[in-house]
């Protein structure tokens, strides 16, 4: 057997099992290898990729009003926390915490961006945890018993299917001493600029789409050619998501060590959804997981909102 496959078993395992399928995909968590976690901060400065941007522009102007949710000695829990960048925010004004938790799947780039919080912040404890935020975890033993304020920005919530989003949601409600969410919703708006924001100019989001053919390549033997697939972002009205897609330029044949996975042309390997919110759908999966929405903040052009929940 390849050396690069007992590397990681978990991503050969759920990758023939979703290609398997009759509809193909993939579990979008494996986008996030550390060229797909780079890929994504790339992302995040396009100038068609207007969440990131918005929700910065709501955290700072309604920072005063979040702070009156954080409990003196609190530790603020990320999930997701990528690069930190939007919890300086946060940070430079809850002066009040006692330590930051960031959680992510993207082990060498959560902890590269862990150092550089605690250096940048010497007074705050900053205990990263590696975890798939969908599978129970264990919090550090110091901060079993602390109170905590969960922190989900970049509207991955929508990455979820709705099931999903509220077993997620329901399972941090069932934390130890939680008192606030803070989360961050993409709201359902035109579907130009849903569409552009997942299908840029410069071709960085067809990168970071095809960047997972490349780590099955590099990590489980697979021997994916990247110039037989193009990226492709579809809007699915019905569901109210963008869809991400591979899409097979020809019929091929694929290998992932010993298994052959076939391809006709044209066909997909859907990579990835962002489901869209309105306030009632997300008021909706809210109330189903156990968290009031004590404050839903958008912006001037209702792209993108901001909720603090509490438990009810
Ligand atoms: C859309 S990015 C958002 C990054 C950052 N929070 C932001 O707002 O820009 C999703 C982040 O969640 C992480 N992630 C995705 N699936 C995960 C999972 N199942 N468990 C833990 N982290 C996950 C990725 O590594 C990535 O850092």
């Amino acid at each position: 057997m390849d050396k690069r496959i007992i590397n990681n078993i978990d991503l050969l395992t759920s990758a023939l099992a979703s290609l398997s399928a009759e509809n193909k995909w993939l579990d979008s968590k494996w986008f996030y290898d550390p060229a797909g976690s780079v890929l994504f901060e790339d992302i995040t400065k396009l100038p068609e990729y207007y969440p990131t941007r918005t929700e910065v522009k709501i955290l700072t102007k309604n920072i005063d009003q979040l702070q009156a949710y954080i409990p003196d000695g609190a530790a603020l829990v990320e999930l997701g926390s990528g690069s930190s960048t939007k919890t300086r925010i946060l940070l430079d004004r809850f002066h009040n915490l006692n330590a930051y938790l960031p959680l992510d799947i993207s082990e060498e780039f959560l902890k590269q961006s862990a150092n550089e919080l605690a250096f940048d912040y010497p007074d705050l404890i900053v205990d990263p945890v590696v975890a798939d935020f969908m599978v129970p975890f264990k919090f550090p033993e110091n901060h079993v018993n602390s109170s905590k304020i969960a922190f989900f920005p970049g509207s991955t919530i929508g990455n979820l299917e709705s099931d999903k989003a509220i077993q997620l949601l329901a399972s941090i409600h069932e934390w130890n001493q939680v008192s606030a969410f803070i989360i961050g919703i993409d709201l359902i708006k035109d579907i130009d600029t849903l569409i552009s924001a997942y299908d840029d100019a410069a071709g960085v989001t067809a990168a970071f789409n095809l960047n997972i053919l490349h780590r099955m390549n590099r990590e489980i033997g697979a021997n994916f050619d990247l110039e037989k697939y193009k990226h492709e972002a579809r809007w699915n009205v019905e569901q109210s998501r963008i869809e991400m897609h591979l899409v097979s330029l020809v019929a091929q044949i694929v290998n992932i060590g010993a298994t052959k996975i076939c391809f006709e042309a044209g066909e997909s390997i859907h990579t990835e959804n962002s489901h869209k919110y309105s306030q009632q759908s997300f008021a909706k999966i809210a109330a189903q997981s156990g968290w009031n929405i004590s404050k839903f903040i958008t912006d001037e052009d209702d792209f993108f909102a901001v909720a603090v929940l509490q438990p009810k």
